[in-house]
């Protein structure tokens, strides 16, 4: 079940990766370990409340959600992403809009949780982008709601450790290899995936940019609209966010 929303998406409606790969987007990049730790500490915070998925993408979170019962809706810029949630066994009971998350129309509705998973807040290509998405999750969530995102820390990731070219464990037999290029002066990095098909068929480039922000600017964006931290994680399994953690969820409510 899907509706259109008002206004253009350009950056991840014309986003390559989602045009070309959205039936491989699984198979690449859903790593089981960690969908079941997110639909984890999802179940935990909405409970018997409603949510909306921003960036909602094939579903690899909100399906699972579902059918432990819980109310999800989502959003995405890309059809073909959302073409591949619906093509899926319960796929059409979760309502999703195709349109930017950045601009949703107000309408006055709100939700118990808005989430944004998978490291696709820094789709947005700009500060301003980013800002927006928190206005709009502030203003969705109400007054007693809360706002998940999990991001990557880019202090952490730009130590050439971390940086070097490594093979992704996925769901496929694909050898997946990831290379992220940081630009330091533009607090941008693009991740090249090389993939290998194991069926024997000619290599594939999967090209996705991003504009990073650390932690401190994150808290202070939900400071502009009107959040505030109240937990943050190492991952989605609940882990002390701690020096050296590459990754973290953080947790979002309206300021007291
Ligand atoms: C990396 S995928 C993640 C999908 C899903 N959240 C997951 O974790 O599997 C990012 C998704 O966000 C969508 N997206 C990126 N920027 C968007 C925007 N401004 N508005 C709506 N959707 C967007 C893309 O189309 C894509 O489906």
């Amino acid at each position: 079940m899907s509706s259109q929303a008002p206004g253009p998406a350009e950056s991840a409606a014309g986003s390559s990766y989602t045009q070309r790969f959205a039936d491989r987007y699984d198979a690449w990049f859903g790593k089981e370990r960690l969908t079941t730790d997110t639909v984890d500490f999802l179940v935990r915070l909405i409970g018997s409340g409603a949510a909306l998925e921003l960036g909602v993408g094939t579903g690899r979170i909100a399906l699972p959600l579902a059918r432990r019962g819980v109310r999800v809706e989502g959003v995405d810029a890309s059809p073909d992403m959302v073409a591949r949630l619906t093509a899926k066994p319960g796929g059409d009971g979760i309502p999703v809009t195709i349109g930017d998350f950045t601009r949703l129309p107000a309408d006055g509705r709100t939700v118990d949780v808005v989430f944004v998973a998978g490291g696709t807040l820094f789709e947005l290509p700009t500060q301003e982008d980013q800002l927006r998405c928190f206005r709009h999750a502030a203003r969705l969530i109400g007054t007693d709601g809360a706002f998940v995102l999990d991001a990557i820390v880019p202090e952490v990731l730009v130590d050439p450790k971390w940086s070097k070219a490594r093979v992704v464990r996925n769901r496929s037999e694909d050898l997946v290899v990831l290379h992220r290029l940081f630009d330091r002066a533009a607090q941008r990095y693009d991740s090249h995936y090389v993939i290998t098909p194991a069926d024997g068929s000619d290599d594939e480039h999967v090209h996705v940019s991003f504009r990073y922000a650390g932690v401190g600017e994150l808290d202070l964006m939900a400071r502009a609209a009107g959040l505030e931290l109240r937990e943050r994680y190492g991952n989605w399994a609940g882990s002390p966010f701690r020096d050296g953690c590459p990754y973290h969820v953080s947790v979002y409510r309206p300021g007291r």
